[in-house]
């Protein structure tokens, strides 16, 4: 993951040429310690053998407990990504790719999703529109359903990248929808209701609330209950809802995952045509790297404005023809999703009860690739100064990348997110080590 700075050409103020105000803007977000922390495990990267001093990547949400399954698929079935072998031909992946994408991988695409969510909800290969990654898709979506200026409401602590994604390019807006600790940062009623009050009384117009099911970064999924009063909050207001969905089949059991879908089933597909879902293979199958991602919308117009503003991000035809052999070979995905599910429910376990012998807690999870971690015991004050003084400390002295919760803009001082699935159990067992030391120092200087 290199953030590689570009050394400057030699050129002064009077020949620097000016570029556009999206480019100039700073709304990317790319300044916080979330992608600082990228930065300093790229210069110094650990290596069991190589680098075992090195620094740990525990701020990347990424999944490569399963990937021995992918690979085992692959080689079973004599399907090269590279060379395409045994695909169609190199010329149907080679000439003009419809911006619809191939039905067949949208058809599996469909029935993956489907079976993410224990079958209880069908999704129509029609209403997929196909996007390079859940990135694109959230951005394509902003672009359809808000103005430049309007504001999207989402609950607090979420993705830092959405501040790139839903603003930089669009002009729109994110305002927090904020919520704590007191009841394990679930969504209430009065805080949806008071971050739009807080919009309106700015003059803002609100187009929409994002959630996040599971949640990145809490590990946790969102209730049913929840689910009703966020779409009926969102009908009341006549606002949209997006539900980005990226980490369903992470949910460590399929009955703990409540898809918006299958709510919107239940109610006759009532309110249904501002509801729209996000998906991507980048963290279910670990495939970041191929861009593959999902806009499914229950509303024919966004659906075909989506679709034709998909030209911008398509998938390779090549890539699509690898993912729609692999997903629609029932065998294959009904073992994966299970073995997936139980590997990182193990993963998750152990560094919880390995947190848990140095006395310190985390939000009860039962999803995602990462655990959300109360280190406001360590602070000497709750302050956002002292969490970020605590995240430089392990960052250069533990040398563990983990990442602080102002970057996730929880307004509550000392949680810390953790990711676990993007390592080996013996890398795992290092960090652990290393953070058992870190407290038991901390707490003998106290
Ligand atoms: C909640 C959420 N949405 C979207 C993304 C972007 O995913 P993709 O790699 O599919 O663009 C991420 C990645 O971490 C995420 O956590």
């Amino acid at each position: 993951m290199a953030l590689k700075v570009l050394e400057q050409p030699t050129t002064t103020s009077s020949t620097m040429v000016s570029l556009s105000k999206i480019a100039v803007s700073d709304t990317h977000g790319e300044d916080s310690p979330y992608f600082a922390g990228w930065k300093a495990y790229d210069e110094n990267p650990y290596d069991e053998s190589s680098n075992p001093s090195g620094v740990i990547q525990m701020g990347l949400a990424e999944n490569q407990v399963s990937f021995d399954l992918l690979e085992k698929y692959l080689h079973k079935n004599s399907l090269d990504p590279i060379s395409s072998r045994k695909f169609s031909s190199f010329r149907g992946n080679a000439l003009f790719q419809y911006y619809h994408g191939l039905l067949s991988f949208r058809k599996a695409m469909a029935s993956f999703m489907g079976q993410l969510r224990g079958g209880r909800v069908k999704f129509d290969p029609e209403r997929i529109v196909i996007t390079a990654g859940a990135t694109a898709a959230n951005e394509l979506l902003t672009f359809i359903l808000a103005n430049p200026g309007d504001v999207l409401l989402i609950p607090t602590p979420y993705y830092p990248g959405f501040n790139r994604d839903l603003r930089w390019r669009t002009g729109v807006n994110i305002l927090p929808i904020h919520c704590d600790s007191s009841n394990g940062f679930e969504i209430t009623l009065a805080a949806l209701d008071s971050a739009y009050t807080a919009a309106e009384s700015r003059g803002l117009c609100v187009r929409g609330i994002l959630i996040t099911n599971p949640s990145n970064p809490l590990g946790a999924t969102v209730k049913r209950a929840v689910l009703e009063q966020v779409i009926d909050f969102a009908a009341r207001k006549n606002i949209h809802l997006v539900s980005d969905e990226i980490y369903s089949g992470s949910a460590f059991s399929d009955r703990d995952f409540v898809s918006i879908a299958e709510v919107l089933e239940a109610r006759g597909y009532q309110d249904s045509e501002r509801c729209h879902i996000v998906y991507s293979l980048s963290k279910d199958l670990g495939l970041p790297g191929f861009r593959v991602g999902t806009i499914y919308s229950y509303n024919d117009d966004v659906v075909t404005t989506a679709r034709h503003m998909s030209s911008f991000t398509l998938i390779s035809s090549q890539t699509q023809q690898l993912l729609a052999t692999m997903l629609s070979d029932e065998e294959f995905t009904v073992e994966y999703i299970e073995m997936n599910r139980e590997r990182l429910r193990r993963q998750y376990q152990m560094i919880v009860a390995g947190l848990g012998q140095v006395g310190i807690e985390c939000l009860k999870g039962n999803a995602g690739l990462f655990c959300w971690v109360n280190l406001c015991p360590l602070l000497k004050d709750e302050t956002v100064e002292e969490e970020l003084a605590l995240w430089d400390c392990i960052l250069r002295e533990v040398k563990l990348n983990i990442s602080p919760g102002v970057s996730f803009h929880c307004a509550e001082p000392g949680w810390f997110r953790v990711c676990f699935a993007n390592m080996s159990e013996q890398t795992l067992q290092v960090a652990l080590s290393r953070i058992h030391d870190f407290v038991e120092r901390r707490r003998s200087n106290q």
